[in-house]
């Protein structure tokens, strides 16, 4: 696919190996600025694996991640961090025993916010994502689907160009998973990022993904539209079929 390089956070033909077992094997994906591109995949397919490799949480074992062209082989986490790469994590990785409020405030600390600034940044976040009600509960009583809300709040404190989202809605009713998915489209609209979105749900797929990337065994199975991937045969074998 042609992308403008300062537009795209890229994998090219990426491989990540454990102990001598392929997770990920020559895995491309090419993720662009103003677009939502779904990834989907079953359990072990390396649906995360391949996130920690494009926020620099895993090296790969081959190949390369490039953002706007650049290679980022020797970058760590922060890094991509401070280059505008925000991703959530599939458990929310909240300091339980302090404020939900005070979780998202380290984040804007860490970004270089007064204490003041941070807190008003956290604050405006919780509430975007509708749980401004919780900003003085303890983070470790929160519901799962709450702990991801605010690990999304956090990312967007950042205000990212690109937004890497972990089974967002894992757990999340029918009800909650139309809200949040139309949270997701706020943020394409407010920050124009580039949104990559692991998700098993496929009414949440198909709906707000232009693009949906499928991985099975650690490989690409498939890349296309929603309406195109869904007529794929191995892709309905190896997943579709399993969720009918
Ligand atoms: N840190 C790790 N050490 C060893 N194996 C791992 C590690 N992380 C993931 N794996 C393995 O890599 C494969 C892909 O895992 P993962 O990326 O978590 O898949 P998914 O997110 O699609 O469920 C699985 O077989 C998993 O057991
Ligand atoms: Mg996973």
């Amino acid at each position: 696919m042609q992308t403008t390089p300062t537009q795209s956070l890229s994998a090219e033909a990426i491989s990540v190996t454990f102990d001598g077992l392929r997770a990920i094997s020559e895995v491309t994906l090419h993720l662009v600025k103003g677009e939502i591109l779904g990834l989907i995949g079953p359990n072990g397919a390396g649906k995360t694996t391949l996130v920690n490799c494009l926020s620099g949480f895993q090296s790969p074992s081959s190949g390369r991640v490039r953002l706007a062209g650049h290679d980022t082989a020797r970058w760590k986490a922060a890094e991509f961090r401070r280059k505008g790469i925000a991703r959530t994590f599939q458990g929310g990785r909240l300091f339980r025993e302090m404020s939900v409020l005070e979780n998202v405030e380290v984040t804007g600390v860490a970004l270089g916010m007064s204490r003041r600034e941070a807190r008003r940044a956290a604050f405006e976040a919780l509430t975007w994502m509708g749980i401004g009600r919780c900003a003085h509960q303890i983070a470790g009583t929160l519901p799962y689907t709450d702990e991801r809300r605010v690990g999304i709040a956090r990312a967007l404190l950042m205000r990212p160009d690109f937004l890497l989202l972990d089974e967002p809605a894992a757990g999340m009713s029918d009800h909650e998973c139309q809200e949040l998915t139309g949270l997701i489209r706020s943020i394409l609209s407010e920050l124009g990022c580039g949104i990559l979105l692991i998700e098993h749900n496929m009414a949440v797929v198909l709906g707000i993904c232009s693009r949906v990337h499928v991985m099975d065994g650690g490989r690409t199975l498939a890349e296309g539209s929603p309406e195109e991937v869904r007529k794929q045969q191995a892709v309905v074998d190896a997943y579709l079929g399993a969720e009918a």
